[in-house]
């Protein structure tokens, strides 16, 4: 028998719904063929923040990103972006409306330069100048893409790949970025470097972003709110500050003990967060 999914406290889902969220995620399941991988899942992000979706291996974090880029279709629930209703939608249609998605594994064109994939990101638009004065932009936010910008990209490091698939999202003029697990594989100073980055571009650009980590620490000190995600359901909702205090979060998330049988103790420690 599926169980219930928690419930979030009254106090927490207060805290969690915004006036004017930018992205309004409620009550969506999205299956491959007959497995449910994501189970009413509700989140939101509000407009300029920075909101996280914790969860181990499998949890459905990518599936949710996917769901709401319109990769995926839910069978159930809605997602709604700047007051638009955009289940269903094409992706190149959501892109078009502002919303870019950064994919787990980056998934640059390894055979194009550098520069072709930035422009592949701005193929919706025909505003050249404003597509020049972008590329301007990320070369001040990732001078290190600038000097290699008529190399092959495949020839990149995996930091810089990175930094290219979030510059290449970044030339769809975005008013919210979907990142997949940008930290992935990467060393941690290369981590700080991609935050330092995300961080700057939501302050400077104003982006709005859903940051979806394995990389708990990071993500807490980086978003403003979070959610955690088991099995396709959301099981806590809070402030990162408070997230961050939790004794759940400490030790399955930031280490603070050693969780031998760690998927075992999980599973226990969910009845606490009832
Ligand atoms: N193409 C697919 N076909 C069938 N099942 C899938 C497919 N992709 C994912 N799943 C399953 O859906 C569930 C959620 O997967 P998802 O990739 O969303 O997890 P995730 O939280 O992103 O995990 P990870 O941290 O490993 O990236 C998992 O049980 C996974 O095995
Ligand atoms: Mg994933």
């Amino acid at each position: 028998m599926p169980r219930s999914p928690p419930p979030i406290s009254a106090p927490e889902r207060g805290h969690m719904s915004a006036a004017d969220p930018i992205l309004k995620v409620s009550n969506i399941e999205t299956y491959y063929g007959r497995i449910m991988a994501v189970r009413g899942v509700s989140l939101e992000v509000p407009r300029g923040e920075i909101v996280a979706v914790l969860g181990a291996n499998g949890a459905g974090k990518t599936t949710i990103l996917k769901t709401i880029s319109g990769v995926l279709d839910p069978l159930k629930g809605s997602v709604e972006f700047d007051g638009l209703r955009i289940d269903r939608l094409d992706p190149d249609r959501i892109v078009r409306l502002g919303l870019g998605h950064v994919p787990e594994g980056r998934e640059i064109f390894p055979f194009l330069t550098v520069e072709e994939n930035l422009m592949m990101g701005a193929f919706a638009r025909n505003d050249r100048d404003g597509v020049a004065a972008d590329l301007e932009r990320i070369h001040g936010f990732f001078p290190v893409l600038k000097a290699r910008l008529h190399q092959r990209a495949g020839l990149l490091s995996g930091g810089e790949q990175q930094m290219l698939a979030i510059s290449r999202a970044f030339m769809g003029r975005p008013k919210l970025l979907l990142l997949d697990e940008p930290s992935l594989g990467l060393s941690p100073l290369l981590v700080r470097e991609i935050f330092s980055i995300i961080r700057r571009l939501n302050a400077e650009a104003g982006i709005s972003m859903l940051l979806v980590e394995q990389n708990a620490k990071m993500a807490l000190e980086t978003a403003q709110h979070g959610y955690v995600l088991e099995v396709g359901r959301i099981v806590m909702a809070d402030s990162c500050a408070r997230l961050m205090q939790s004794q759940d979060i400490q030790e399955f998330y930031l280490g603070a003990k050693e969780a031998g049988a760690r998927g075992e103790r999980r599973w226990k420690k969910r009845k606490v967060w009832r």
